[in-house]
């Protein structure tokens, strides 16, 4: 059995099985069974003949990851020429979290998220569709960081993407779900926001590194008949901003080079107030547009999330232009600083935690970031938001599923240094007939 064939018996061999087995997560009588059938789950997804296309994309597990370690402005002001009361006063930020070790990175704060989300819907790996991963600091430019999600969690049937949106990843990376689910496409999309940006921070230029900071947050969504989800979204781009918030080298357009190295290229470089200015009204305007476009009076909404970039910035927007009270807006800030595309899902999960947000609420997500870009999506919530109950033996199971996921993993790298290892096949040309040597 040759490489190919060896992962093609593999994957085969979960089709067939999941073809016995699959069934949609959620029902038209309001049972939402991946909360109410622990255990009882099939293992594996169902298969594209088995699936009903589901009229609704509902968020059904929900998680966030952040380092420990705590970077405060006061510590900023041993590094650069700054100050507390300017940070706090400018920005809203006191504190963010920033990676420690090499072992942290995208990838790996992504992972523990997404595999929060997981739990959280009760939903096993193998059942997930498409991985999407919304970031502005991969861990590489190729391959993708949610490849790297994707085997570490063992999602042996997802297709793996990187979203580059900037801060407005989240918020598309939602949209592309959606459709991919009501199109009968994918049952199940996890979209995970996660960033390392401590990394692709300059840290002797004030101007930036007191803004930024580090973690990942996830959904998982799931095709169902139960009204409500992910109803309606906005994206929006203009380019002709794109130097106002840029790294600009790494990419083709400036390869990285002793020049680009030494002239500090491959740090973030803003034009903050230009940003500012443009984050206001945009800001403002997506809101109200995604609203008109779900139906929704802004008088209905009952909580926005918006991007935690800056609270002054949520402030002169959704607060004041639109008049949402103030206790209707999530704000975090000032734990984690500007997580890009992370902050929308890390805030909706700690709103979860305070309690504000219950089923049947009009939540509001929206954003922007380099590009120029912006995105915003109006969520109906339908699934109930307790934690459900984790048995030593469902972590157990948890726990075997992903060393499995890690051992599959080794397996196949070292299944791949053997045959890199063997002699190349030589493969002899077929023989070609008399008629064709004569025509040639
Ligand atoms: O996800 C999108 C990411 N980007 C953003 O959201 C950025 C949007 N922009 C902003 O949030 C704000 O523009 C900043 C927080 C970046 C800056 O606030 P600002 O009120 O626009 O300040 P500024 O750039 O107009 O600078 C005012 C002063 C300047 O000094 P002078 O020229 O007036 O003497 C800066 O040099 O503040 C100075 N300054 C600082 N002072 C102490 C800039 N950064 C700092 C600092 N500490 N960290």
């Amino acid at each position: 059995m040759n490489e190919q064939e060896h992962e093609n018996s593999q994957a085969g061999s979960n089709y067939a099985a999941e073809n016995v087995n699959g069934t949609a997560p959620l029902s038209s009588n309001g049972a939402f069974n991946h909360h109410t059938a622990k255990g009882a789950q099939p293992l594996y997804r169902a298969s594209f003949e088995q699936r009903r296309i589901q009229p609704y994309a509902q968020i059904i597990g929900w998680g966030y990851h952040i380092p420990e370690r705590i970077v405060t402005n006061h510590d900023l002001e041993q590094i650069v020429d700054t100050q507390d009361e300017w940070i706090r006063a400018r920005t809203g930020i006191q504190e963010r979290r920033v990676v420690a070790v090499p072992q942290e990175t995208t990838a790996s704060l992504g992972a523990r998220a997404a595999r929060k989300a997981l739990e959280m819907a009760d939903v096993h790996p193998a059942k997930v569709d498409l991985i999407i991963c919304a970031t502005s600091s991969p861990e590489h430019i190729f391959p993708a960081t949610a490849s790297i999600i994707q085997d570490n969690l063992g999602l042996i049937h997802a297709g793996a993407f990187d979203l580059s949106a900037a801060c407005s990843g989240f918020v598309y990376g939602l949209s592309i779900a959606r459709g991919h689910i009501l199109a009968g496409d994918a049952e199940y999309v996890l979209v995970i926001g996660a960033e390392t940006l401590s990394r692709w921070v300059d840290w002797t230029d004030r101007a930036t590194c007191v803004l930024f900071g580090d973690g990942a947050g996830a959904v998982l969504l799931a095709a169902s008949d139960v009204p409500g989800g992910v109803t309606a979204s906005v994206l929006g781009s203009d380019g002709s901003g794109a130097e106002l918030l840029t790294i600009p080298a790494g990419g083709s357009a400036s390869p990285a080079s002793l020049e680009t190295v030494s002239s500090g290229s491959h740090y973030i470089q803003m034009d903050g107030r230009a940003v500012f200015r443009f984050a206001t009204r945009i800001m403002a305007d997506a809101t109200r547009q995604v609203l008109d476009k779900a139906g929704i009076p802004i008088s209905e909404v009952d909580l926005v999330v918006p991007h935690q970039a800056n609270k002054r910035i949520i402030q002169h927007s959704v607060l004041r232009q639109l008049k949402i009270p103030e206790d209707k807006v999530y704000v975090n800030v000032q734990k984690y600083g500007n997580t890009s595309t992370a902050s929308i899902p890390i805030a909706l999960c700690e709103a979860i935690d305070e309690g504000k947000v219950a089923p049947g609420d009009n939540l509001v997500f929206v954003g922007f970031g380099a590009g120029l870009t912006w995105g915003a999506c109006t969520v109906k919530w339908s699934v109930p938001v307790e934690k459900p109950e984790s048995t030593w033996w469902k972590n157990t199971q948890r726990q075997a599923t992903y060393q499995a996921a890690a051992a599959r993993s080794m397996w196949k790298r070292a299944i791949r240094r053997i045959y890199s290892q063997m002699e190349p096949l030589t493969l002899s040309r077929p023989e070609r007939s008399t008629e064709e040597e004569q025509t040639t």
